[in-house]
């Protein structure tokens, strides 16, 4: 079945489309990645989103436009793509744009991505599933990460302790304890968010360069500065990081006020932008291996890195230095596009769906049980 996964996160960066082709059933799947591309968003609706996920305000009505605005972004990146490359999807797997994310705490968690599916079903005259999150968050889950099940597909080892590091604009973990047979759900597998994987970066940049750049290309800027121990030590005081799993976080929470926080209890030691720059990269890669050495049972052989914090040359260089023994590598090493893996997985959780069968890791998300992810919408 030809399927094309459709995913924006929490970058807002633009929409990362993967045409796939998939056979099997549960974890015994074939995924051929036949072709992938970013979609970047247009200024003015990336500039809205942004907004918006800070908390501007919105009335209902143009709510509704700015959902419709970015289904129409979701099913044109959906036809650039089958157009660009090849014959007829079967099926889409639309994740959206998340703009709000609220975890479970004392009541049940609450989360919105926009671009309905349904207009991308009408668009494209395919059939999508949209709404991945809703109803593991609806058990009490985090809806949070849901590319867990996927990473245990293609990235579990026979012998390896693996560490699937994604770093988009939130960083999340998938950790692979060996799997000896690829027809059962390893047991063992966690996940979850870490916390801030590009997004304090991004901000910074966007600030120091007053809107010239929107993020540090390979981590060139960072490289020139030194980081400054005494805070990040500082940084990682904050109670996410505490946090026990399951867990997930958004821009919410690291947020531009968040940002600013950082900046101000950085007054005092006088850094310089690419210092500045080098701190909250480094904080990255720390709150990251924090995570791993509080709650994992056993350290990764290898941590293999996803998502575009996986280009940025400085980041890599801090977490090898910080983990040791741990190799440090990315997908593509493993044969499998670091680029598109988020959006594979979109399009693998929807042929899971069309097939009835759940897409959530109950250890991951901490839903008491498997569901069925995602609304289909006929074509
Ligand atoms: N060459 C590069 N060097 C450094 N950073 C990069 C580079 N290319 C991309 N990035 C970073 O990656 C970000 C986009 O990553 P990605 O698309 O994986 O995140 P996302 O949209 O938040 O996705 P998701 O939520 O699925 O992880 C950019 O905002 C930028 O910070
Ligand atoms: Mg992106």
């Amino acid at each position: 079945m030809r399927v094309i996964g459709l995913m924006s996160g929490t970058s807002v960066d633009g929409i990362d489309a993967a045409l796939v082709d998939i056979s099997g059933r549960e974890l015994d799947l074939q995924v051929n990645l036949m072709a992938s591309q970013t979609y970047p968003y247009p200024d003015a609706l990336r500039d809205q989103i942004l907004a918006v996920c800070a908390g501007a305000p919105l009335s209902i009505e143009a709510l509704a436009v700015l959902d419709d605005a970015i289904a129409t972004q979701f099913a044109q990146a959906a036809q650039s793509i089958q157009t660009e490359y090849s014959p007829t999807a079967d099926l889409i797997g639309s994740h959206g744009q998340t703009v709000f994310h609220r975890p479970p705490q004392n009541n049940l968690g609450y989360t919105l991505q926009l671009g309905r599916g349904a207009a991308i079903a009408h668009q494209t005259q395919t059939s999508t599933v949209s709404n991945f999150r809703v109803a593991d968050m609806a058990t009490g889950g985090q809806g949070a990460p849901l590319v867990s099940k996927l990473d245990v597909c293609l990235l579990s080892h026979p012998e390896f302790y693996r560490c699937v590091q994604n770093i988009g604009g939130i960083g999340n973990v998938t950790y692979l304890p060996p799997l000896t047979t690829s027809d059962q759900l390893g047991v063992g597998v966690k996940g979850w968010d870490t916390g801030p994987g590009n997004v304090l970066m991004d901000l910074a940049v966007t600030q120091f360069s007053n809107g010239e750049l929107t993020y540090d290309a390979d981590g060139a800027w960072a490289a020139q500065g030194m980081p400054c121990q005494p805070l990040i030590a500082e940084w990682l005081k904050h109670p996410f990081f505490q946090d026990t799993p399951p867990k997930s976080t958004g821009r919410e929470l690291f947020s531009p006020e968040y940002l600013q926080v950082c900046l101000q209890t950085a007054a005092p030691y006088q850094l310089s932008p690419a210092d500045t720059l080098a701190t909250l990269t480094d904080f990255t890669a720390a709150s990251i291996v924090y995570n791993y050495d509080q709650f994992l049972p056993h350290s990764p052989d290898q941590v293999v890195l996803c998502g575009g914090g996986s280009h940025n040359g400085y980041l890599r260089h801090c977490l090898q230095t910080r983990l040791g023994a741990s190799q440090v590598m990315t997908t593509d090493n493993l044969g499998v596009s670091s680029d598109a893996k988020e959006a594979i997985a979109f399009a693998v959780l929807a042929y899971w769906r069309h097939h009835q069968i759940p897409g959530n890791v109950p250890t991951v998300t901490g839903a008491p049980h498997p569901v069925l992810l995602g609304d289909l919408h006929p074509a």
